[in-house]
């Protein structure tokens, strides 16, 4: 992981990579989350950072990591933070990555004081629909920046990982989405990843069971390869 032994080649580059997990309240005490910790997308921001970017991580609950060096960070807890946050960084952004794993729904109300047990039974908690930030994100893209998506996949019934990752790339319009696999120790609270690079113009690349660092330098190598003859 020296700096020194990376390529310059994000130099000049307006990078914005969020990373973490949101978490949406039912009470002051109480949320609904999920299990990324956001090793990914710190390092997607520290290897960034190390190859010349100019970068800013939109970090939603990853205190317990340190912060890498060079980097500007922004701290949200909520979708609604993260999605704030992106939208006031993404118009001065050259490239955008959405590695942070974004609730789909939030309890429609979250109450002023904390949920007692006594004296009532469990009421069912009612979802409402979070907005889908990284299809904001592609609607308002400016010419020339460039969207990455990452999705998180089991396979199921319908598919296997590469699959799902397929609908999805096409669905979300991006650039690039990084397809993980989820399960057999693989992405969530370990520190290696593993899955495929898609490309919004068919490419597909294989990126086998590595660190999370290595995951960060294949993506960028593709993306510096994707955006070398724009203006810096
Ligand atoms: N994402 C987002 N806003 C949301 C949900 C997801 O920006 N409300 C982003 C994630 O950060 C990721 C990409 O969309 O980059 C794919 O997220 P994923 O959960 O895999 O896709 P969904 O469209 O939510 O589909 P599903 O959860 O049903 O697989
Ligand atoms: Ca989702």
């Amino acid at each position: 992981d020296r700096a020194d032994a990376l390529p310059r080649d994000l130099v000049g580059r307006r990078v914005v990579v969020s990373a973490g997990g949101t978490r949406e309240p039912l009470d002051p005490v109480r949320f609904l989350g999920n299990r990324s910790s956001g090793r990914q997308g710190h390092a997607l921001a520290r290897v960034a950072a190390q190859r010349g970017a100019d970068v800013t991580l939109v970090a939603a609950n990853t205190t317990d990591l340190p912060v890498p060096s060079g980097v500007r960070v922004v701290r949200v807890r909520t979708a609604a933070e993260l999605r704030e946050a992106m939208h006031e960084a993404a118009p001065e952004a050259d490239i955008l990555v959405m590695a942070a794993a974004v609730a789909d729904f939030r309890p429609e109300s979250t109450a002023p004081s904390k949920i007692k047990k006594a004296g009532s039974d469990p009421e069912p908690v009612r979802l409402v629909r979070n907005p889908d930030i990284l299809t904001e994100l592609v609607e308002r893209r400016r010419p020339g920046q460039l969207v990455v998506g990452f999705a998180a996949e089991t396979g199921d019934g319908t598919g296997d990982p590469l699959h799902h990752g397929r609908a999805k790339l096409a669905r979300k319009g991006v650039d690039f989405l990084l397809v993980n696999v989820v399960g057999d120790g693989l992405a969530f609270e370990v520190p290696v990843n593993s899955g495929w690079l898609l490309g919004g113009d068919g490419s597909e690349r294989r990126i086998p069971v590595g660190s999370k660092n290595l995951l960060a330098s294949t993506l960028w190598d593709a993306v510096a390869r994707a955006t070398a003859g724009r203006d810096r």
